[in-house]
């Protein structure tokens, strides 16, 4: 028996859904037609919603604690009620926005395996639109009497978003080729995994009971991207693969970043969990992920170790890697720059707090200075160049970051010795 009941949307936004899909996920009927062959154990694609359990049936955190949940989003007053909202579109606009990236880059992908995951993934993004769609669409109260409706408008301005004009950064960044599609479902839907987590305790109780069933499909996707980064990385260490060590390190250098700013400044996120709707701040989400993305990476750093050293135990390796990366130092032939690392939480930063956004750190968290100054944004702009992939550099999210890193020389030149 699932853990869940399954329900429809109101036919015009089900039909509006299903055309978006045949523009912008023509191929989803390829996978449709095989599911079967493809994943004869798994439950046949249906595009529904799936309505979980609450795992308690009152409020947890915040101002409500102890208060039933909302049922009708009505119910919810002021801010609380336009807050749930913003959290509900800027969800949906990443499972619409994550299937026009992967779709980019789908039919570079090395193996047919990578190619179908990609697609199931792509699929399962669609039904976390449709969930984030139902959420909207089954609450007659998002329409309060006297004011537009909520739930409407916000449904078709979803629908209508391209990649350029998604909620958040992340979701406009254009894929260039099939390591982004891997490096993506690795550390960006992981970032998924810890909103939905987080939102379990929704105060608004249909969103609550959303989390469950579309946390079970993120595993799929975050175990494909860690899988698939694994046996990227081992092909690049034997010569064999499509990248090298170094594009992979780049991609990852890009990508981090911006799944660390999918949190919101990390002085905040005081307000989600005073409304009841997440039960962690922005920051303490940031930095368990920032950890969990390091242990991520020592893992694959593990399996390099391996393929370079014959016959060594995984604890051997696991102390090799920590001995490369904490002294800098060639150990056993391995040499810092055959791993991976996750860049610090300071690097390459657009949004977050003061002293972070927009200043120029390195990948290692070093403030990079001249003569005791941060170097200048031109400056910073050559040390990207030698760290992020010529190809991400040429795209409009990374000319909004120049104009910004730019710009914000001009505004504040003292405070920074700029
Ligand atoms: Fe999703
Ligand atoms: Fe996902």
């Amino acid at each position: 028996m699932p853990a869940y009941t399954t329900e429809t949307i109101a036919p015009r936004y089900h039909e509006a859904l299903v055309d978006w899909q045949k523009k912008n996920f023509p191929e989803f009927s390829f996978l449709e037609e095989n599911w079967p062959k493809f994943y004869p154990t798994q439950t046949p694609y249906q595009l529904l919603a799936k309505v979980g359990k609450l795992n308690s049936e009152s409020i947890g955190y915040g101002r409500f604690a102890g208060h039933a949940r909302f049922e009708n989003a009505g119910d919810m007053v002021g801010n609380m009620f336009y807050s749930a909202r913003d959290i509900i579109r800027a969800q949906a606009s990443t499972e619409l926005g994550s299937i026009q990236q992967h779709r980019l880059t789908l039919e570079k992908a090395p193996t047919d395996q990578m190619k179908v995951a990609v697609l199931r993934i792509m699929a399962e993004e669609l039904r976390h639109a449709y969930q984030m769609f139902w959420v909207l669409a089954h609450d007659s109260s998002w329409k309060k009497p006297g004011h537009p409706d909520i739930a409407a408008e916000t449904m078709e301005e979803l629908l209508s978003m391209e990649l350029g004009n998604h909620v958040l950064d992340a979701f406009n960044i254009p894929f260039s080729n099939f390591l982004d599609n891997v490096v993506f479902a690795a550390v960006i839907d992981l970032v998924g995994k810890y909103q939905l987590e987080m939102q379990k305790v929704f105060s608004y109780a249909p969103m609550a009971r959303s989390m469950g069933p579309m946390l079970s499909e993120e595993g799929f996707h975050i175990g494909s991207g860690r899988g698939f980064l694994k046996e990227l990385a081992v092909g690049a260490t034997n010569d064999s693969g499509h990248y090298s060590i170094s594009d992979i390190q780049k991609a990852l250098n890009a990508w981090i970043p911006r799944g660390l700013e999918m949190f919101g400044n990390e002085r905040g996120g005081e307000t989600a969990v005073a409304f009841g709707f997440k039960d962690r701040n922005n920051g303490t989400a940031q930095a368990e992920y920032h950890g969990e993305v390091r242990e991520v990476l020592e893992l694959i750093n593990v399996e390099i170790v391996k393929q370079k050293v014959k016959e060594i135990t995984a604890p051997d390796a696991r102390s090799v890697v920590r001995e490369v990366q904490d002294t800098g130092e060639t150990v056993k032939d391995v040499r810092p720059q055959d791993l991976l690392f996750v860049p610090d939480v300071k690097f390459f930063r657009k949004r977050g707090v003061e002293e972070i956004a927009l200043m120029p750190y390195d990948v290692t968290g070093n403030l990079i200075t001249e003569n005791g100054h941060p170097i200048t944004g031109e400056q910073y702009l050559g040390y990207l160049a030698t760290v992020l992939p010529d190809y991400y550099m040429a795209t409009r999210d990374f000319a909004t970051y120049r104009e910004a890193l730019l710009g914000h020389e001009r505004v504040a030149p003292g405070s920074y010795g700029w």
